[in-house]
């Protein structure tokens, strides 16, 4: 009888310290015990409870708009600049960049705590005149100018780039005849080595459409081009995957399996412009299914607000109509969101190539912060930036030496006699969003 009460308080004393340690490491003084999440009442948080987001394109003429910027506040996480930062308004004329429109979205994002995907660097159409006047290695040279001039702008502060965008034809399979792709086969792997060291915080995709259908020609030479990208070492992390459905390029059965797909060459893939015509909520719902049932697929962006602000707004193909009412494909979107499985799944970043990997993994969570693991790979001494989508912030660090910076919301760790397993708390102050992170060696 003594032998069990003995054996009892050793447990409780055990369970106490392992509280206590736990408390310190967290800096809290309350550790409460992680709870379930409930059905989320937005899509943007919805999304956030399975590790996803949910985007939007933005434009800048409309953020004077209240119904507009209303919707767009409250429903999304992620925002894409619709045309703003594409390279006949970046770069109007050679070597002259013009940032103000794609600040606007920018800030808008930044202020009500949205992360970006920069859209787009590398495009055939919306070229300056200046553009389609050059050839050759005097095109190749402003291709790569143009890459580091607005990726320097935007350093640090875009969670991924469509580098390249629509760079194949229809039907065939093969590359698009257009003037980047007359300087040589190789200007996408060009691109991409160029974007990776103008922004190595940046995950870099490729973007296109009628790559929804597993079995098209188009799919299959955007899936080899990817493929051989990995195995050479050409710094590529994600597939965006346009998504724009009509009647003529239908929702295809084997979506899921394209994102599979992509996702097992060690790419995220991106569901990144979606709008289908008529807007049929089933389908709508079957799309974000496929999505939530790939660790990897990490957020889906629809391309636009209401129907009125698509750029096909006679298919009214969004989730809004033209008075900001939510639609029958709303209701089906969040509901499918919400029918997931809580709780984000990992998804490591990738590094650039060569150096260490840094992998998150999900911890505790409680109704105002959630912690997050992270292991770093490849590398004894190395440097781990960690961006945190705003307005979360990470409050409290264990088993590393870390500085935060609150005007980048950028914490950089550095392990200084720590090991390679350690963690961050996060108060997320309503955005759930992942962090982003990036190893180098130091
Ligand atoms: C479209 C915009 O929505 C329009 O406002 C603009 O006039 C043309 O471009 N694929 C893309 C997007 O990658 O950038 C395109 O956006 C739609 C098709």
């Amino acid at each position: 009888m003594t032998g069990r009460l003995l054996a009892g308080s050793r447990v409780v004393r055990r369970t106490l310290v392992l509280g206590a340690v736990a408390a310190l490491a967290t800096g809290l003084a309350v550790a409460g015990t992680p709870r379930a999440n409930a059905a989320a009442d937005t899509l943007g948080a919805a999304a956030a409870q399975t590790g996803r987001y949910f985007g939007t394109a933005i434009s800048a003429s409309k953020l004077g708009d209240p119904v507009y910027t209303a919707i767009a506040g409250r429903e999304f996480t992620m925002v894409t600049p619709e045309n703003e930062m594409k390279l006949d308004a970046t770069e109007p004329r050679q070597g002259v960049f013009n940032f103000g429109p794609g600040d606007r979205v920018y800030d808008w994002a930044a202020q009500n705590g949205k992360q970006v995907r920069g859209h787009t660097l590398l495009w055939h159409s919306g070229q300056p005149q200046w553009l389609q006047n050059l050839s050759g290695s005097a095109l190749r040279q402003a291709m790569i100018d143009h890459i580091d001039g607005v990726m320097a702008h935007y350093k640090g502060k875009i969670y991924a780039w469509d580098v390249v965008n629509e760079a194949f034809a229809d039907g065939t399979g093969g590359r698009r005849n257009s003037n980047f792709q007359r300087t040589g086969d190789d200007w996408i792997e060009h691109a991409f080595r160029a974007a990776r060291a103008a922004d190595p915080a940046a995950k870099l995709c490729y973007n296109d459409y009628n790559i929804e259908n597993w079995t098209s020609a188009k799919t299959q030479s955007v899936y080899t081009m990817v493929k051989d990208f990995r195995s050479r070492g050409v710094p590529i992390d994600c597939v965006g995957i346009q998504a724009h459905f009509t009647s003529g390029n239908p929702y295809p059965g084997d979506f899921r399996t394209t994102l599979r797909n992509f996702a097992a060459l060690g790419v995220d893939v991106q569901i990144t412009e979606l709008d289908i015509q008529g807007a049929p909520p089933a389908t709508y719902a079957d799309v974000v299914t496929d999505c939530l049932t790939v660790p990897r697929c990490t957020g889906v962006t629809v391309w636009g607000v209401r129907d009125t602000d698509s750029w096909r707004s006679g298919d009214t193909p969004l989730l809004f109509d033209g008075d900001g009412d939510k639609k029958p494909a709303y209701t089906a979107v969040l509901d499918a969101l919400n029918a997931a499985v809580p709780g984000p799944s990992p998804s490591p970043t990738p590094s650039p190539a060569g150096s260490c990997t840094a992998t998150l993994s999900a911890g505790a969570k409680w109704p105002d912060r959630y912690n997050l693991g992270v292991t770093v790979t490849g590398s004894d001494d190395w440097i781990v930036t960690m961006t945190v989508p705003r307005p979360a912030k990470i409050i409290a660090t264990w088993n590393v030496s870390a500085r935060w910076n609150p005007t980048t919301n950028v914490m950089t760790a550095r392990p200084d006699g720590h090991g390679d397993s350690w963690g961050v708390t996060i108060k997320h102050h309503g955005n759930r969003t992942w962090p982003t992170v990036s190893c180098r060696h130091a």
